[in-house]
């Protein structure tokens, strides 16, 4: 197979507006969405495309706050950008930023800087089809409202908007091409592909994205907002996970309490409790898993109302503890290591009880340790459990 030749791409975000219509106190692409800027957030977009130029056409006096933005969303890769200052107008705009373009650029993009969303899929696609056809490239959303054609404030028809798209941006063309267009330009238009086809070069469409909405207004920038929030939001549903280990060795008084059961004739375990290792064990998963400390910090030696309480005690306090801290459990998966007692005959007993304290599913599982360690020796007991919970408010 041979080298597929790749060409030099460019993107010029036009970024020089003033913002009239957000009127937000500074020209819009410095305008901030959350902790970063319009701007920001469009050359994030543009970092992930495959590009190996890209010029940011700032407004007068804003450069250098261009260029720190640059060099914040490109980090090592800051010396693809060139900042230069825009015109009067979009097309001035994109007019200057084509004077900055290197020499071995091929494919040249435009982009609004106001379009801050855009996922970095649009500019692939846009480039694919520039590549594909060698014609200029809008990216397109379907209209979906309903349209009228009026005069003033009469409907003088209902516009078939079948045949109707909305454009986008990044728009993309063959480098040669939309020099020499925007050469010969003697009008102004609203966008690049508006002049390319008036020059009459065929423009293909590609599909845009809902995210690529302009920002113009104050309410676009709202739903700007609104749409970057569920970032955090996202993090505080996902699950919580939290592991528990304990381990007691054998030489207790009484009979075995292991699992919330009782082992007639098995030697019993040593502990300021009952010693039930594998409730214990599932006590410190779940309360690790909601951040609530551990079984020391909830029912230690300073607790004597716990001292000789049964392990099913401890998981209803847990129980207790996790709901009121607003969380619930999913489950909890706990393992027991030891010669004895052999759990196969009792697991489904054992499971059914310490899911019924808990109140979320609990499964049991047993093991020896090829008579390996403390466990494999006989002199205890270990038990470690998985713990997964969520927040409910
Ligand atoms: N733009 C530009 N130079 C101009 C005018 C606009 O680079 N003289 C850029 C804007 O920064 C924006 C894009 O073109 O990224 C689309 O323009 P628009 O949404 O109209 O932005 P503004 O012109 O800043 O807003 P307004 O029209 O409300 O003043
Ligand atoms: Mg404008």
């Amino acid at each position: 197979m041979g080298i597929i030749p790749v060409p030099r791409v460019a993107v010029i975000v036009v970024a020089a507006g003033s913002g009239t219509r957000l009127a937000a106190g500074a020209p819009k692409a410095f305008v901030g969405i959350d902790e970063h800027s319009i701007l920001r957030h469009a050359l994030e977009g543009v970092v992930a495309a495959p590009t190996a130029q890209v010029v940011i056409v700032a407004p007068h006096g804003r450069a250098g706050d261009a260029q720190t933005e640059a060099e914040a969303a490109f980090g090592e890769r800051a010396d693809l950008v060139t900042v230069v200052v825009g015109g009067d107008t979009r097309q001035q705009s994109v007019a200057a930023g084509l004077g900055a373009l290197w020499a071995d650029v091929e494919i040249v993009l435009v982009h609004d800087a106001a379009r801050a969303l855009t996922p970095p899929e649009v500019f692939e696609r846009v480039i694919a089809e520039v590549e594909r056809t060698g014609a200029g490239v809008v990216p397109v959303r379907p209209v979906v409202d309903t349209l009228k054609r009026v005069t003033g404030r009469v409907v003088d028809e209902a516009v078939d908007r079948a045949p109707l798209v909305a454009a986008q941006t990044p728009q993309g063309f063959p480098r040669a091409l939309l020099e020499a267009v925007y050469a010969g330009a003697t009008e102004e238009h609203t966008d690049d592909t508006a002049l390319f086809a008036a020059a009459g070069h065929s423009v293909h469409t590609v599909a845009g994205d809902d995210l690529s909405f302009k920002i113009t207004t104050p309410a676009d920038l709202d739903r700007a907002r609104h749409l970057l929030r569920p970032a955090a939001h996202t993090a505080s549903v996902l699950p919580l996970v939290g592991i528990g280990t304990d381990v007691h060795a054998f030489g207790g008084d009484g009979a075995l309490r292991l699992a919330g059961l009782e082992w007639p004739g098995e030697p019993g375990l040593r502990g300021h409790s009952d010693g039930d290792a594998v409730a214990h064990a599932i006590v410190d998963a779940v309360l690790a898993a909601a951040g609530l400390g551990d079984i020391g910090t909830n029912f230690g030696v300073d607790r004597p109302e716990y001292a000789g309480a049964s392990g099913v005690v401890f998981l209803r306090r847990v129980r207790e503890l996790v709901a009121e801290a607003g969380f619930a459990i999913g489950n909890v998966s706990v393992q027991v290591q030891a010669n004895r007692p052999r759990f196969a005959s009792r697991r489904a007993e054992a499971e059914a009880l310490l899911t019924q304290a808990l109140g979320a599913p609990v499964s049991v599982a047993a093991t020896t340790t090829d008579g390996l360690g403390f466990t494999g020796a006989g002199e205890g007991v270990s038990a470690t459990a998985v713990a997964l919970v969520h927040r409910i408010r």
